[in-house]
């Protein structure tokens, strides 16, 4: 059987390292893209293609011809008083969750229109895209134009490819170290939560 091939963007850490592990596990080829120069370690199947979703276009050239699913991971968590934030802060965390996304899933069309059955996008919205918090003004804005092109390109692209987004809250990643720094904090925001518990990048993905 042919092996299915996957687009990652931004697996070199958190949700997206724990996929990357995942697909491998399960024989997928999986061409990956992200800033650094390599990934932490080698996974068997995939191979990386430095990338930066804010300055570069995407190198449409490393694509395979057919592509039977693209998760696009990057994201921020920048809490800020909504009075010190700038227009170039709102610009820049538009950039890396919105217009990245919106640059790979242009980039894959063709080839995920290839494969014609069963193909997935899947983005990553936050929790305070739907949920009202203090400080949270960039990410949410940010994430909720994330949801708005989840919406109209799942019915755009229907039925052929599937159009999904996760809103994880607070998971256990680098992303998030700033608000897991210590114990009193874990403890804080797992209580938050009606499981008592923070999310973690292999609970949250496995099924
Ligand atoms: N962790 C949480 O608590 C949480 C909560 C709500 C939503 N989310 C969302 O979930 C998604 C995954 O989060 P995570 O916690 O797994 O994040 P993470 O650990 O920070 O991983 C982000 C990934 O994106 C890549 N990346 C960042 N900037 C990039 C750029 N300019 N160009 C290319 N790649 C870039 C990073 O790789 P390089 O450094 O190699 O570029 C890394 O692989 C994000 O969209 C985030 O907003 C997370």
């Amino acid at each position: 059987m042919k092996k299915k091939s996957y687009v990652v963007v931004g697996g070199s850490s958190g949700i997206g390292w724990s996929l990357l592990q995942q697909l491998s596990a399960a024989g997928a080829q999986v061409y990956h893209y992200s800033r650094s120069a390599s990934l932490p370690a080698h996974i068997a199947g995939v191979k990386h293609h430095p990338y930066d979703v804010c300055s570069d276009l995407f190198p449409t050239e490393t694509l395979p011809e057919q592509i039977d699913g693209l998760v696009y991971c990057p994201g921020t968590i920048k809490l800020v008083p909504f009075s010190r934030l700038t227009a170039n802060d709102f610009n820049k965390d538009y950039t890396l969750n919105l217009l990245g996304a919106v640059a790979a899933i242009q980039a894959c069309l063709k080839p995920m229109r290839k494969t014609k059955t069963g193909v997935s996008i899947v983005l990553f919205s936050s929790v305070a895209a739907q949920t009202g918090m203090p400080f949270h003004a960039l990410t949410a804005s940010s994430k909720a134009a994330v949801e708005g092109l989840t919406r109209s390109l799942a019915a755009e692209l229907a039925p052929g490819i599937r159009v999904n987004a996760v809103a994880p809250s607070l998971t256990d990643t680098p992303l998030a170290a700033g608000l897991l720094a210590d114990e009193q904090k874990r403890k804080a925001a797992a209580d938050r939560h009606p499981l008592k518990r923070i999310g973690t990048p292999t609970t949250f993905l496995r099924r």
